[in-house]
């Protein structure tokens, strides 16, 4: 019987995905038939009520010399981590030695800012390639997994951290135990670890289920945040909502008793307990909201099909490969999906095997629709292209409802 990564208590499944692949996999034309799959399957724990995969894949095969993420592809995103970054600088960081750690620093979008401004930093960061390019904008960047014994290596070579940050990656590490143990080695007495990722009450409320996918293990609440830190010594004393990504929950932890526990706290643990979000009644109305989107978005795709309209899908994100596996959207409905990562043109998608093409092919000529893959990009994108709106072209969105807009919406 599967149970809680975090407490040992048993874990309810309510929701199977069915067999996936790695959702950042993306093939060489010349790989297909090599890709790994496994079962994706989204569960409850009885206890704690932290919501968790079924199944965890091997980090290895996620997390490498060639993952394909790179954070720095939106604008938006690239402003929002610069502010963090400035944050932290005029806040956390004005002491007579300061120094920030990040676990997860991607290609530097944040800690390049710090870097900048002179102050003494270290990113952790496992995927080589990525790293390569924050080391380029000046980043210091160990390529290694964060666990406990990394954080004893930074904290012997460094000395101990005011900030410890993470953004969209504490999701990702199902060994939070170890995490947390390295934690505690590695902050000052008064320090904090601070860090955002998708929020589950968002994901419920619009339906947003293709938040989740391998790499993602972990789907928090205020509730199961405080549950945790609390379990290894720490406490939950802030919580921020954050507009990206379709809807985030910043947290910030510290030492037990070390810094008092803001009201916002108690607010959002309230404010989750009067919606219901983990009760069995909520989690049966998510899986039945998710096999309604399933349904429509098949139906809508296979009838444009069938009248002959060209549909051409934006954005080759991780996200998008739940979706697109789940319904079983090949190239017979989708013709392309344009991206600007260099790293996946020329690939096809993992598992569907949708040709991935540059951003300038999407104009070449416009398709009659486009498939929003990157909704949590969508006021960024649809602002760039309005040229398409402009030619008739409409967006296909799916998330919180299947439906085709025309021009500029608020998608999330
Ligand atoms: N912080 C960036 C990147 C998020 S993608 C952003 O918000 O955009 C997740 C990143 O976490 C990847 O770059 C991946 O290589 C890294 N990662 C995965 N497991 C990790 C671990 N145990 N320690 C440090 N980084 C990890
Ligand atoms: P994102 O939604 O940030 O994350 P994930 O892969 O974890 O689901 O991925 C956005 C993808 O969309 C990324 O491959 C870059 C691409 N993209 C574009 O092609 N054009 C754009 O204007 C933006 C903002 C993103």
């Amino acid at each position: 019987m599967p149970t809680c990564r975090i407490c040992g208590s048993r874990l309810r499944e309510f929701y199977d995905f069915g067999k996936q692949p790695l959702s950042d996999a993306f093939v060489p034309t010349d790989r297909v038939g090599e890709e790994f799959f496994y079962r994706l399957a989204v569960g409850i724990c009885s206890s704690c009520t932290l919501v968790q995969l079924m199944e965890e894949v091997p980090r290895d095969k996620m997390f490498h010399e060639d993952y394909p993420y790179y954070s720095s592809g939106s604008v938006v995103m690239r402003e929002h981590f610069e502010a963090t970054a400035r944050h932290f600088l005029a806040t956390e960081l004005t002491g007579p030695d300061p120094f920030i750690v990040e676990i997860g620093c991607n290609d530097g979008v944040m800690l390049g800012t710090v870097a900048a401004a002179g102050v003494p930093h270290l990113g952790v960061e496992p995927s080589g390639g990525v790293a390569d390019v924050a080391r380029s904008r000046g980043v210091s960047v160990l390529t290694d997994f964060f666990e406990e014994g990394t954080a004893e290596r930074v904290r012997s070579e460094h000395g101990p951290a005011d900030v410890v940050f993470s953004a969209n990656t504490i999701c990702h590490i199902p060994y939070l135990d170890s995490i947390f143990a390295g934690l505690d080695r590695l902050l000052k007495p008064g320090g904090v670890f601070v860090f955002e990722d998708p929020y589950w009450g968002d994901i419920v409320e619009r339906t947003s289920f293709d938040q989740i996918y391998d790499e993602h293990y972990y789907y928090f609440t205020a509730r199961s945040v405080q549950a945790l830190a609390r379990r290894y010594g720490f406490d939950l004393v802030d919580v921020t909502a954050l507009p990206v990504h379709g809807g985030e929950i910043r947290y910030t932890v510290a030492r037990k008793g070390a810094r008092p526990v803001s009201g916002a706290v108690t607010d959002l643990i309230a404010r989750e307990n009067e919606r219901g979000l983990t009760t069995d009644e909520t989690l049966a109305a998510f899986g039945a909201a998710v096999t309604s989107v399933k349904n429509d978005l098949i139906a809508l795709l296979t009838d444009l099909k069938a009248k002959g309209e060209r549909v051409v899908a934006y954005g080759a994100t991780a996200k998008s490969a739940t979706v697109a596996n789940l319904c079983g959207l090949g190239p017979g409905l989708v013709e392309f999906v344009c991206d600007t990562t260099p790293a996946k043109q020329g690939r096809l998608t993992p598992g569907t095997h949708i040709p991935v093409r540059p951003a300038e092919a999407f104009a070449d000529p416009y398709p009659a629709y486009a498939l929003l893959f990157a909704w949590n990009h969508a006021a960024e994108i649809m602002a760039k292209e309005t040229a398409f709106s402009e030619a008739g072209g409409r967006w296909i969105l799916y998330v919180p409802t299947v439906r085709a807009v025309e021009g500029k919406v608020d998608a999330t």
